[in-house]
């Protein structure tokens, strides 16, 4: 399941990263953080680990995993890593599939924050392989795109202006996308019964269904 989330940044939070960006001493080459594969396709740069960077990341770690949808759709364990990367004129990532396992943690499911407004720069576009075709996006500033990390997946060159975006990767309590996808429309079953009142019977089914789902498949 690829799913966007819209606004999912305050204005004030997308400033922030944008004031960090625009300072270069910041930054280092992306390679840095990349496997051995991945480091012939990655051309970008990334904030390096210092003070601002890490509270501003702190702040947006919160904000991601404490957001209803993530919490329905991601079933979150852990954010195990959190990135501020730059891709100026001409720079790119090849395509290529995730890293199984970062800081010792399965990733499960990659996403994308986009911070700078689509029409500030061309190219650029997160193509994501899927079976029957490939996939690009390119959402508006303060939007995720949620994404299995199993996807091979690239950035097109931007052939203007700069493309600002925090990556990221989640472990779940929900191993198989298939359990969590299941997890997902009850959820949003459930907000709807919840929002037609009345209910409170089915309601009360819902939530031990929910709960017992959960219990049966976590996998803390
Ligand atoms: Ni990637």
């Amino acid at each position: 399941m690829i799913l966007p989330v819209a606004s999912l940044l305050p204005p004030a939070l997308i400033e922030s990263c944008r004031q960090l960006a625009s300072d270069d001493s910041l930054f280092v080459d992306g390679r840095s953080t990349a496997g051995w594969h991945a480091k012939r396709l990655k051309h970008n740069l990334q904030a390096r680990p210092s003070a601002p960077v890490a509270t501003l990341m702190k702040q947006l770690m919160a904000t991601i995993s404490g957001h209803e949808l993530i919490q329905a759709a991601a079933r979150p364990k852990h954010i195990i890593r959190l990135l501020l990367s730059r891709y100026d004129e001409g720079m790119h990532y090849g395509n290529h599939v995730d890293d199984a396992i970062m800081d010792g943690q399965r990733t499960d499911l990659s996403f994308t924050i986009f911070l700078s407004d689509p029409d500030s720069y061309d190219g650029g576009e997160l193509v994501i392989d899927e079976p029957a075709a490939e996939r690009p996006f390119k959402l508006a500033a303060g939007a995720l795109l949620l994404y299995p990390s199993n996807t091979l997946h690239q950035v097109m060159p931007v052939t203007r202006g700069q493309r600002l975006v925090l990556v990221g990767w989640i472990r779940s309590l929900i191993r198989e996308p298939a359990q969590r996808e299941l997890l997902f429309d009850l959820e949003r079953s459930i907000a709807q019964v919840r929002s037609a009142g009345d209910q409170a019977d089915t309601l009360a089914l819902l939530l031990k269904t929910r709960s017992n789902l959960l219990r049966m498949w976590a996998d803390d």
